[in-house]
């Protein structure tokens, strides 16, 4: 079976570390490369957080860049209260002994678009500062990528604001310029990861599992499963798993095509991102999905399985 080449762009949080596991145990993948980017923590904390993850699953191999410590335009503002002060929750794992790369993730993300002559799939789970980053610099990037999937947004409702999903929000005129790149967006937003998610007793169940990468899972969630509860969500919504699963299983996914915008101006609608999916009234830009549902059950049993084979 061909591995789909994939490029992981995230600002390693708790649940990034979720989707870095998963995607270095689903086959179908191959990890050509990862950037961190300033999100729920610092860019330094991203940067090593998926440095170190990345070695305790045993992929020192894949070369981890480091991107923008803050959005395009305004201040970075950070989920520390969710993610700690570590951006793993507190966690505390074995420093890659990996060497660390110089280069800038936009230019090491164009020179792998550029080598795999537009196969690349690119996974940005956090601020979509580095992509955005990467158009305005390589504009010609648009063409060598097959296609984006990103954690962000929401069709309905939000998280850190009514109207706003955190990675849209963190960086809307970022988000804009990449929704309107012309780069194929599949957007899962709030409206399906929200479904994606770990109850109690697949967490327990998980952190049982006594190999080192279940202990980080044990030992970094408390934070935010508490955020969770506080938020009435049913669990640990594992958000920036559902691109990296849909790669593997786009069978466990339903979208639609539809034009979304993202809002850039104003307060209470600042980062929303608007889509004509549900009216009469369509965009002009209609190059994206956005997925509302995702097969739960399937969905969880994949990432136990991706725990338990440590
Ligand atoms: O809103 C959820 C998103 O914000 C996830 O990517 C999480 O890691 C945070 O970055
Ligand atoms: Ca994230």
């Amino acid at each position: 079976m061909k591995k789909i080449p994939v490029w992981i762009d995230t600002d390693t949080g708790v649940d990034d570390a979720v989707a870095l596991v998963l995607a270095s145990k689903l086959e179908e993948l191959d990890i050509v490369g990862v950037s961190a980017v300033a999100g729920n923590t610092s860019l330094e904390n991203a940067f090593r957080n998926a440095r170190d993850v990345l070695s305790l699953v045993g992929r020192e191999d894949v070369k981890v860049y480091a991107g923008a410590d803050r959005p395009l335009f305004i201040k970075l503002f950070t989920a520390e209260k969710v993610h700690g002060s570590n951006g793993l929750g507190g966690a505390i794992i074995p420093l890659s002994k990996a060497e660390i790369e110089k280069d800038k993730a936009w230019d090491s993300l164009y020179e792998k678009a550029k080598e795999l002559k537009g196969e690349l799939v690119v996974c940005a789970v956090g601020p979509l500062t580095n992509i955005a980053t990467a158009i305005i610099k390589h504009p010609d990037i648009v063409d060598l990528i097959k296609e984006l999937d990103i954690m962000g947004g929401a069709l309905i409702g939000g998280n850190v604001s009514p109207c706003a999903e955190f990675n849209i929000y963190t960086d809307p005129q970022a988000a804009e310029t990449v929704f309107r790149s012309g780069i194929k967006v599949n957007m899962f937003g709030l409206d399906v990861t929200e479904k994606a998610y770990l109850n109690d007793e697949d967490c327990v169940q998980i952190a049982s599992y006594g190999n080192k990468v279940s202990d980080l899972f044990r030992d970094s969630n408390e934070s935010y499963r508490a955020y969770q509860s506080k938020m009435k969500r049913k669990g640990l919504c594992e958000h920036d798993s559902c691109p990296i699963m849909y790669l593997a299983h786009p069978e466990w996914f339903e979208g639609h095509e539809c034009g979304i915008y993202v809002e850039t101006q104003g307060t209470i609608t600042f980062g929303k991102t608007v889509s004509d999916l549900w009216t009469d009234y369509k965009f002009e830009d209609r190059h994206c999905k956005a997925f509302l549902e995702v097969d739960r059950e399937k969905f969880v049993e994949a990432i136990k399985e991706a725990y338990r084979s440590f």
